[in-house]
């Protein structure tokens, strides 16, 4: 089945796949294509509508990208964004010039009046914030075109020629810091181009498949099962996709949480897949025994990690692809430059310089969390993995203080599934986003029954966050943490005595260690 298009003309903004996202999310298909496709083949995709996206560059800068004004030809709407607008209306006879400081350059948070008599304000409150971030301004408007929008600063932050279908905007409706921005670009879909919604993420599975399908051929291919919900996510797909040419191999080095690498295997049981669950606890924690620092365990954990997967991967003989769950987070932030490393972060996902194989597929790469976890389900994989909130890479191990053992692994283990069973059965899992306990490496005095106990302490930690950059702790009830440490003083032998981690990020990490 063919699906109406909207196609995202990329002049190289930073929020290009996000615009893409909002689209989809409004039920529409969309393809992001350079601004340098040519427009023949624009117009071969038979587009309902076009949207421009922002870019770094002054529309009158030597090295600006520009479109084939024949574009504006096509009878297609146009949706400009930022550097979109501004080369929207340049093209179309208008004028744009760098702001004066203090006038018309706007960043960040504006207050902005909307014309709602204009389509893509249709519906919409009249007074709301955007998210600006321009330095250039629209000194004359091209003719035709009416003003809709502006803020205290700025006569002319949006405009339309609603005649043939043209509109602009200065600030970004895809960010989530302008409200209702979502329902702009909604109403720009449904009541300008006259999408009908035909599209959902069954659709984007379907598609997904058919590609990988026509990449792999009969080859061979290679995954890294984590546990977590992208290589889960990517697994199901890959399987889904070419069966049996797909070995996922699953890693499990006991440090899981209670139950965790069993249910990992079940949720794949549905494919005829070679799926090969590597039970390597006993070789990592020898590895382990004895290390106390928290940066050398890691790498320990790293290095054992490639090690097995080695080991695995030459048992399969060649492979011709592997698959990496990259999602476009992941993309975005790679690109970040050199922060000060605070923690390696080991990711079983990026394995690619010690496997054999021709190419690297990666199925996630444009999907963003959320979808992620849509497109899990549209796989048919359970809500316990689909849900399930970041893991660290080397497990319990940092969250075991200091040195580790079998016995305290499955301490924490105990009381950690007592916990997350607590904040699921409260609710609260709905508002924090990550929550887990720590075996601290503290050892008190307490009082049980009538004899004297000399047990570890454990820690709570729950934070809501959005970006797992900086974090919050959370507000757990009272009555609620009461339950959990009544639970696991009673229920776990050698804890007696429970704290509750009030510090957020920064200045401490999510972790412990
Ligand atoms: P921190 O402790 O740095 O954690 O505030 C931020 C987020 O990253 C997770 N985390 C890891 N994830 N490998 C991973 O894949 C790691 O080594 C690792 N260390 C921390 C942590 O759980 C939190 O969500």
């Amino acid at each position: 089945m063919s699906h109406q298009t909207v196609i995202v003309l990329d002049f190289g903004g930073q929020y290009n796949q996000l615009i893409a996202r909002r689209v989809r999310e409004c039920g529409v298909y969309c393809e992001v294509k350079p601004y340098t496709t040519p427009l023949e083949q624009l117009k071969a995709m038979e587009p309902i509508g076009i949207i421009f996206t922002g870019g770094p560059n002054s529309v009158y800068d030597e090295k600006a990208p520009h479109v084939d004004p024949a574009i504006f030809e096509l009878g297609v709407p146009v949706l400009g964004i930022c550097y979109g607008c501004q080369l929207m209306a340049h093209t179309l006879g208008g004028q744009v010039t760098a702001a004066q400081e203090d006038t018309a350059r706007e960043y960040g948070k504006t207050e902005t009046y909307y014309d709602t008599a204009c389509k893509i304000f249709k519906g919409l409150p009249e007074k709301g914030i955007s998210w600006m971030s321009h330095g250039d301004y629209m000194a004359k408007v091209p003719e035709g075109f009416a003003l809709t929008a502006h803020t205290d600063a700025c006569p002319n932050v949006a405009i339309a020629d609603e005649k043939r279908g043209f509109y602009g905007v200065q600030y970004h409706p895809e960010v989530n810091h302008t409200e209702h921005g979502t329902d702009m670009i909604r109403n720009f879909l449904y009541e300008v181009c006259g999408a009908a919604g035909d599209w959902t993420m069954g659709d984007y599975k379907n598609t997904a498949i058919r590609e990988i399908r026509e990449k792999v051929g009969d080859g061979k291919v290679l995954l890294a099962l984590s546990g977590g919900v992208d290589s889960s996510v990517a697994a199901a797909l890959l399987a889904e996709a070419v069966g049996k040419q797909l070995t996922c191999v699953f890693v499990d080095h006991g440090l899981m949480r209670l139950n965790e690498g069993d249910e990992v295997e079940a949720a794949f049981a549905r494919w005829d897949i070679n799926f090969v669950r590597v039970d390597a606890e006993a070789r990592f924690l020898l590895k382990l025994a004895g290390e106390a620092e928290p940066e050398r365990k890691r790498k320990i954990i790293g290095e054992e990690f490639i090690r097995v997967f080695e080991e695995e991967a030459k048992k399969i003989g060649r492979v011709d692809y592997l698959v990496q769950g990259t999602i476009y987070p992941d993309v975005i932030e790679s690109g970040a430059g050199d922060a000060a490393v605070i923690k390696s972060h080991h990711n079983v996902g990026g394995l690619p310089d010690y496997v054999d194989f021709k190419e690297i597929i990666e199925p996630l790469r444009l999907l963003f969390k959320d979808e992620v976890r849509q497109l899990g389900r549209e796989l048919g994989l359970p809500e316990y993995l689909v849900m399930r909130q970041p893991f660290p890479g080397p497990g319990l191990a940092i969250r075991v203080i200091g040195d580790l053992t079998k016995e305290k692994l499955d301490t924490l283990r105990e009381a950690d599934a007592i916990y997350r069973e607590e904040i699921a059965a409260a609710g609260e899992d709905k508002n924090i986003n990550q929550y887990f306990a720590v075996l601290t490496n503290t050892r008190s005095v307490g009082v049980m029954g009538d004899g004297r106990t000399y047990d570890y302490t454990l820690a709570l930690r729950a934070v809501t966050t959005s970006d797992f950059m900086t974090a919050d702790w959370a507000r757990i009830p009272y009555d609620v943490l009461d339950r959990i440490s009544t639970r696991i003083v009673n229920e776990v032998k050698g804890i007696n005595r429970i704290v509750y981690d009030i510090t957020s990020k920064p200045p401490a990490t999510i972790e412990w260690e």
